[in-house]
């Protein structure tokens, strides 16, 4: 899929440079892998890692507007670069359960600089508490009822990237699309 020119986004200079840095950083590095032969997509012990595109993240939490949320967190942070997008926004945090991506996700907000403002922490999301974030990011790698129903009394927004079924105690409130991507925001209803 063709990447969204910056240029679209209207992004302040500052925040454009580091977004450009993030998916460069993540070029080079998705690049590396598949030098080495490796594909960008693989099992883990809980799901599938397969990753987000930056330009098109960072147009659907502009679109939201990520910096009213006081903390963010991604539910399977895979390789960070979710993460550390929102972290361009507000205090984000991911969770993985896989140590590999938590290394590479650690090593990378490092790398570019974004220690100060995401952190990373090795796990099953479901252990953790998720009521603590007022936003939650999933690129689902099944179906995720069982969330849904830890989240039962939680005010927070859910966005949930990309096609998937949708969860039966959530409500849908939007739909975001960006070319072809699209995001949908889920919220409990009373
Ligand atoms: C499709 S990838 C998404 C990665 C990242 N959020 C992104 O959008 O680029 C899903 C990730 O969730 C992780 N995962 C699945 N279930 C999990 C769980 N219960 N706790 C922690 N990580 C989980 C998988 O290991 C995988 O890396």
């Amino acid at each position: 899929m063709v990447p969204i020119p910056l240029s679209v986004l209207n992004i302040p200079a500052a925040t454009g440079r580091r977004l450009v840095a993030i998916a460069r950083y993540y070029r080079d590095f998705y690049a590396e892998l598949q030098r080495g032969g490796h594909e960008l997509y693989r099992m883990t012990q809980l799901g599938a890692w397969a990753a987000s595109r930056a330009s098109h993240v960072y147009f659907f939490f502009k679109s939201v507007d990520l910096s009213s949320c006081k903390l963010f967190l991604d539910l399977g942070s895979g390789d960070g670069i979710v993460s550390c997008v929102a972290a361009l926004f507000t205090r984000s945090m991911g969770i993985e359960i896989d140590a590999d991506l938590c290394c590479i996700a650690r090593r990378a907000s490092l790398d570019l600089g974004l220690g100060h403002r995401v952190t990373f922490v090795c796990g099953d999301y479901l252990d953790h508490r998720m009521d603590r974030a007022d936003c939650l990011y999933l690129y689902p790698d099944k179906p995720f009822d069982r969330l849904a129903e830890r989240l039962s009394s939680w005010n927070g927004t859910l966005l949930v990237y990309g096609p998937h079924l949708p969860p039966h105690r959530l409500r849908a409130v939007g739909m975001l699309r960006c070319g072809r991507e699209q995001m949908a925001l889920y919220m409990n209803v009373p």
